[in-house]
């Protein structure tokens, strides 16, 4: 991979460890994947922030990085969920000792200069940059939507290489970078009948979740239908990234390569898999987090409503404030929901805290994690239908 003098001269340890550090993970993979040079971009988005993913080894690593002299990051960078609502935890049952390790990541960030939120749909609180823009986002879900619905151009960063992209401003000139590898590899056919009309965010990540699995480059779709909103977009997006690692899809590919159909039995299938249980326990709303305009459809629903059961509905703190100024906030919170800011729905200690043995939730990334992290058991369902039976008349 060619670098110029000045890269070669970093990479000897000119700027100090820490850069050299990141041109290293850069330089790996570089090679790795045949990257011709590096490229800079316009934004990096970082994973490896709840401490339930990351743990000692990774705050180490992290304070290493941010705690040396002159380590900054170069170009805009956000930052995913943490484990915690950092205003609340205590209340939330959160242990001091989880708390007092996820505060020492947060701020192990702030000092390297994060934007403000931790989010896993960065897309919805900051400003997008003009397509064709090279970015590096780790979080598949948001990297995927980056490329396939914003057309960004990022591969799907790990939380090490976005890291090293937001400290050097680069990434490797590979892969979804080039305009040669962001067509389909293989299309994927909606043949249905029965649930011909997919609709909301169920449907498209229980699609998601059949195209991840079984396509790793781009999907190409054909004959889909519907996909009208950023919420169906973004559970599509969250439900590719959990079954595989496709980066991109084409919303109607006209290539053509190998076909595989998505039929009934195939939905029915994948539904069947993730949820196990008639009714859970408890609720949770929120993975990837909540737009704004879920906020604001969930406290139309809740709108002098009661919840029978706990209900977690994770968003981000710029989502939060935006909801609290038009009020959707208070209405959720009145309805008896708890609204936990810049934290991820899967990977805290919250779930747990929550001490249930099943859920209700309407995400297909969500199911396959809290399963799998909590030992849970998962009702998946509609909003709608989660709320119909679990919110009453006030
Ligand atoms: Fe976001 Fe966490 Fe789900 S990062 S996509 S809420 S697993």
């Amino acid at each position: 991979m060619y670098l110029s003098q000045r890269e070669e001269r970093i990479l000897a340890g000119e700027s100090g460890e820490v850069l050299q550090i990141a041109y290293r993970i850069l330089l790996a993979l570089g090679r790795l994947t045949n990257a011709s040079r590096l490229v800079p971009i316009k934004w990096a988005h970082v994973s490896g922030v709840s401490y339930l993913t990351i743990g000692d080894y990774g705050l180490e690593f992290l304070k290493r990085i941010a705690f040396s002299s002159h380590s900054k990051f170069k170009v805009f960078t956000t930052v995913n969920p943490c484990g915690m609502d950092v205003e609340k935890w205590d209340s939330l049952g959160v242990s001091p000792e989880y708390a007092s390790k996820q505060l020492e990541i947060i701020s192990a960030y702030a000092k390297l200069g994060t934007a403000s939120s931790f989010t896993c749909v960065p897309y919805q609180s900051y400003r997008v940059p003009p397509a064709g823009t090279h970015v590096a986002w780790a979080e598949s879900s948001a990297a995927i939507y980056a490329n396939s619905i914003l057309n960004l151009k990022t591969n799907r960063e790990s939380a090490v290489s976005a890291l090293a992209s937001a400290l050097t401003g680069k990434t490797v000139l590979s892969d979804l970078h080039l305009d040669e590898n962001r067509r389909p590899s293989k299309n994927l056919r909606l043949s249905l009948k029965k649930h011909e009309r997919l609709r909301g965010s169920l449907d498209f990540g229980i699609l998601g979740y059949f195209a991840g699995s079984q396509i790793s480059g781009v999907i190409g779709f054909q004959n889909l239908r519907g996909l009208k909103s950023i919420e169906e977009a973004k559970a599509l997006c969250a439900a590719i990234g959990t079954t595989g690692s496709s980066g991109m899809f084409v919303l109607h590919s006209k290539e053509k390569v190998e076909g595989i159909d998505f039929t009934d039995r195939d939905y029915e299938g994948i539904f069947e898999k993730l949820s196990d249980v008639e009714r859970g326990e408890a609720i949770v709303f929120g993975c990837p987090q909540m737009t704004i305009e879920e906020m604001y459809s969930l406290s139309k629903m809740l709108y002098g409503k009661k919840l029978k059961k706990k209900c977690l509905v994770f968003c981000s703190s710029k989502v939060y404030e935006s909801a609290r100024t038009r009020g959707y906030a208070t209405i959720i919170e009145s309805a008896g929901a708890t609204i936990v800011r810049d934290a991820c729905a899967d990977f805290t200690p919250l779930i747990s805290v929550l001490n249930v043995d099943s859920v209700e939730t309407d995400s297909c990334k969500g199911a396959h994690y809290m399963k799998r992290v909590h030992g849970v058991r998962v009702a998946l369902k509609t909003t709608n239908e989660i709320l119909r039976e679990a919110a009453i008349a006030n």
